[in-house]
């Protein structure tokens, strides 16, 4: 575990996102030849620890001399995988800490997830055509009105498909200005939280393209507050709103491309969903002209 430990220092020496991501991939690397790690134990079941933020989490070292730096406590070899897999999947943790009394690493749940699924740690955009509901990832965007009461369109699919919950949420949300974001729990949704951004309605003039960014912008932002790693997009302002497909899709993508570019550190899957094969063309075609 000494190359581990190695890595976590250089990312404490220099804390970048290639520092990050080499521990990331290195860790995977360990599951894949069935690594061991020690961990703390109590009557056989892994330890919760409560970190200073009042986060619990599970825990392991990479060495006795780790252990032996905090409170006494019994242990047991662990495989890497599996404590893993259970701080991913376990409701009672946010994440596992590596050697939390010296150089400490912390992984939230959605880095277990991506080091076990062999997920994909670059930042990615797609483009899929179907119903944005659908969406399992942590987050899915809705196309709302300012006054986040609900409506037709992508708005109302999304919350016929939360449930009333939603509605009770967004009225303590006391509306939304154009092209700002607000966030909600995601309720009978598969996907955790749901951003309501309100898109220009479409006039023509100059502004209208600076309002479609800022949507894209300020959700991705507040994505990132809330450490979430995988959105989904409609094409907003581009059905009751009018903003005609082609003149509003390049300035989607150059809008992501610029925050994914001034985010390096931060793992993003953005999605784009399209509803109809018409629209999903038109992304293709517009990544293609990129
Ligand atoms: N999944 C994905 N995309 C969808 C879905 C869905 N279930 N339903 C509709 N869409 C697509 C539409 O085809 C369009 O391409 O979402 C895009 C945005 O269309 P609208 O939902 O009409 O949103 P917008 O143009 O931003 O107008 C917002 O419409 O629904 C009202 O309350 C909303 O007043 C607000 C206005």
């Amino acid at each position: 575990m000494e190359t581990l430990e190695k890595l976590i220092a250089a990312l404490y020496a220099e804390p970048s996102n290639e520092n990050n991501k080499a521990i990331l991939i290195y860790l995977r690397k360990l599951c894949k030849k069935n690594q061991t790690i020690l961990i703390p134990v109590q009557e056989d079941r892994p330890l919760r620890l409560t970190m200073e933020q009042g986060d619990n989490v599970y825990v392991a070292f990479t060495n006795l001399k780790e252990k032996e730096l905090g409170p006494s406590c019994e242990v047991k070899e662990e495989s890497l995988a599996e404590i893993l897999r259970l701080s991913n999947v376990s409701e009672a943790v946010s994440g596992l800490s590596i050697n939390p009394w010296g150089q400490s690493y912390y992984l939230p749940k959605v880095y277990c997830e991506m080091i076990l699924d062999d997920k994909n740690l670059e930042s990615e955009i797609k483009i899929v055509q179907g119903d944005i509901t659908t969406f399992t990832g942590d987050c899915i965007v809705n196309a709302a009105n300012a006054s986040l009461l609900g409506g037709g369109g992508v708005d109302g699919a999304i919350h016929r498909k939360a449930g009333p919950q939603l509605l009770e949420e967004c009225r303590n949300l006391h509306g939304c200005k154009t092209g700002q974001a607000k966030i909600t729990q995601g309720y009978q949704l598969p996907a955790r939280y749901v951003i309501h951004t309100v898109g220009p309605i479409y006039s023509g003039k100059h502004e209208d393209s600076h309002a479609l960014r800022d949507c894209y912008w300020n959700s991705l932002t507040l994505a990132k507050q809330y450490d979430i790693h995988s959105i989904a997009f409609p094409a907003i302002s581009c059905g009751v709103y009018g903003y005609p497909l082609k003149e509003a899709v390049p300035i989607v993508l150059k809008t992501v491309a610029d925050w994914l570019d001034q985010n390096k550190d931060y793992t993003m899957h953005v999605c784009f969903y399209c509803f109809d094969a018409e629209t999903k063309a038109i992304y293709d075609q517009c990544t293609h002209m990129e």
